[in-house]
């Protein structure tokens, strides 16, 4: 309950300075949003692999998982990991971000929309695909892409592209680099050879 009413203070906190001033909003990570609760707890924390120390908030949504003729992944049922933990609020069903940008919301259906996430991206997969890195090739973050990009699992998640701790990490909290205005291929080509 005490931290549902943190959501709802914060949540209006962030609209209020979103419509004051949506750039400064943009540029902040989750972690000076939220807090560091809004995602995990130091007690009490529920297990959930990828997270550490998660503060178990569930998205009540069941989801339609993404497929094509052409993805080789064996994808989760639901989402995994960290993915899981973001959908928590941006399911568009968690009331007290009701006020949500409809954009920044994933339904029931939209994952089948979306880059797929919650599969396993090994040398196995890079292999088949042809055009995928080997995970234990480097990003441009320092370290390989199965460090850098993909959970303990070697999952793609949400956090695959989005690092939500750091502040002005790139637009839309994108990994890689400044992401800028004009949306270019560095983070993709991280794993894709295109
Ligand atoms: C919006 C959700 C969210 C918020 C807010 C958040 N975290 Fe995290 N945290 C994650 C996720 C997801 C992971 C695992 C994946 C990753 O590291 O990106 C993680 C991993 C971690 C880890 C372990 C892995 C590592 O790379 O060190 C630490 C430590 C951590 N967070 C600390 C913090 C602290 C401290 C804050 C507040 C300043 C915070 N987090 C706020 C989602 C969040
Ligand atoms: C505690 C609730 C909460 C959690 C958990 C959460 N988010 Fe968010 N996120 C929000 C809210 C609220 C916004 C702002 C929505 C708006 O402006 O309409 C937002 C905005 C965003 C944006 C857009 C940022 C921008 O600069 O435009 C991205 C990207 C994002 N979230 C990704 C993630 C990812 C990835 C995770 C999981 C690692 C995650 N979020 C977990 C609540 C959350
Ligand atoms: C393959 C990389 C990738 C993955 C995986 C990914 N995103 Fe994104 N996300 C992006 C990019 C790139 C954008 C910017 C799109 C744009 O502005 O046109 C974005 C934008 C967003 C936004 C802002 C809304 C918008 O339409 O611009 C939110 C919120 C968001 N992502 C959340 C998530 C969540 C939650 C997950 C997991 C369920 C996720 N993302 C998985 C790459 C990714
Ligand atoms: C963390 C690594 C990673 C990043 C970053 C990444 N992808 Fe992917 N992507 C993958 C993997 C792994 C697959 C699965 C390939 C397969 O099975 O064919 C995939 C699949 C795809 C597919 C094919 C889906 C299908 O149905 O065949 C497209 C298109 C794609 N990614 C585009 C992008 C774009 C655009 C970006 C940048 C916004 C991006 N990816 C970022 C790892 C990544």
């Amino acid at each position: 309950m005490v931290m549902k009413m943190n959501f709802t203070k914060v949540g209006i906190l962030a609209l209020l300075v979103g419509i004051l001033t949506p750039t400064l909003v943009k540029a902040l990570a989750h972690s000076d949003l939220f807090s560091c609760n809004g995602c995990h707890t130091p007690h009490h924390a529920e297990a959930l692999p990828g997270v550490p120390l998660w503060n178990g908030l569930e998205t009540t949504v069941t989801f339609t998982m993404y497929s094509s003729d052409s993805f080789q992944g064996a994808i989760d049922e639901q989402p995994s990991s960290d993915s899981k933990l973001c959908l928590g609020c941006h399911d568009g069903a968690n009331p007290d971000f009701s006020w949500m940008n409809p954009d920044f919301e994933f339904g029931a259906d939209d994952l089948t929309s979306s880059h797929p996430i919650s599969f396993i991206y090994d040398s196995a997969l890079a292999t088949l695909d042809g055009a995928l890195k080997d995970p234990s090739e480097a990003s441009t973050l320092g370290g390989t892409i199965f460090e850098d990009l993909l959970d303990p699992d070697s999952k793609v998640q949400c956090s695959s592209c989005h690092d939500v701790h750091t502040s002005g990490v790139g637009e839309k909290l994108l990994r890689g680099y400044d992401y800028g205005i004009q949306h270019g291929p560095e983070l993709c080509r991280m794993c894709h050879i295109k």
